[in-house]
């Protein structure tokens, strides 16, 4: 079967940049204020999940009111943007900028599709803002990630149906939402991203012909 894609749908957060570790840092510097146990296995469950799904994660069965819960994400957020502004050009993950060049060049459409309301200040800090056509962040849809809205809100924004983009994701919460909206997926890292169609370590040395041939092999389509 040829495919025919015309658009890459990336998630930000352990995809473009590794933020997905200052997410983990600011949850962690929180929940050690709150006397709250929080490891870098709890901190996997959070990848691709909303802020407030992380908390909700985070808190298990404790119960707290919601003002508490809203000074919390807030706080968390303040921790963040600390970390958000030392972000540099260089810090976009290998074979991010390289594969996004190619793709432009060959004119497949390029977007992000990020569960984070930081997605956008993130990409002018690496400097990567102008080579999207497209942005879907944590203030797109209301159901985001596992849930496809923001995949399918992203793909109207690039004029291109589902088969026609390859959503690349390092959360399981990215792929299943990636497959119920009817994507092509590749899976990056080391969490469950076992359903993805294709699955690799890092972006490094990945070459666009490459990948379309891995995702063309007669046992996938
Ligand atoms: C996702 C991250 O991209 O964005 C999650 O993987 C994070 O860890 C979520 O919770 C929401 O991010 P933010 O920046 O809006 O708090
Ligand atoms: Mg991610």
């Amino acid at each position: 079967m040829t495919l025919d894609i015309r658009a890459f749908l990336f998630d930000l957060d352990g995809v473009i940049t590794d933020t997905a570790e200052f997410h983990y840092l600011s949850w962690k510097r929180l929940c050690e204020e709150e006397g709250i146990p929080f490891t870098r296995e709890d901190n996997d469950q959070l990848r691709g999940v909303s802020r407030r799904e992380s908390l909700n994660r985070i808190l298990k069965a404790r119960a707290i009111d919601e003002a508490t819960a809203q000074a919390w994400m807030d706080r968390k957020q303040g921790y963040y943007l600390q970390y958000l502004d030392t972000i540099t050009p260089d810090m976009a993950l290998p074979g991010v900028r390289d594969l996004l060049l190619e793709a432009k060049s060959l004119g497949i459409k390029r977007a992000v599709a990020s569960a984070s309301k930081n997605a956008k200040p993130a990409l002018e800090k690496l400097e990567l803002i102008d080579l999207f056509d497209a942005i879907g962040d944590g203030y797109s849809v209301v159901h985001t990630k596992p849930a496809p809205d923001l995949f399918i809100w992203t793909a109207g924004r690039l004029d291109i149906t589902p088969t026609q983009g390859i959503v690349f994701e390092d959360a399981e919460a990215g792929i299943d939402a990636a497959l119920k909206g009817g994507f092509w997926t590749i899976g990056l890292g080391s969490a469950d991203v076992s359903r993805a169609h294709v699955r690799l370590p890092n972006l490094a040395g990945a070459r666009v012909g490459d990948l379309l041939a891995k995702l063309s092999e007669p046992s996938l389509t």
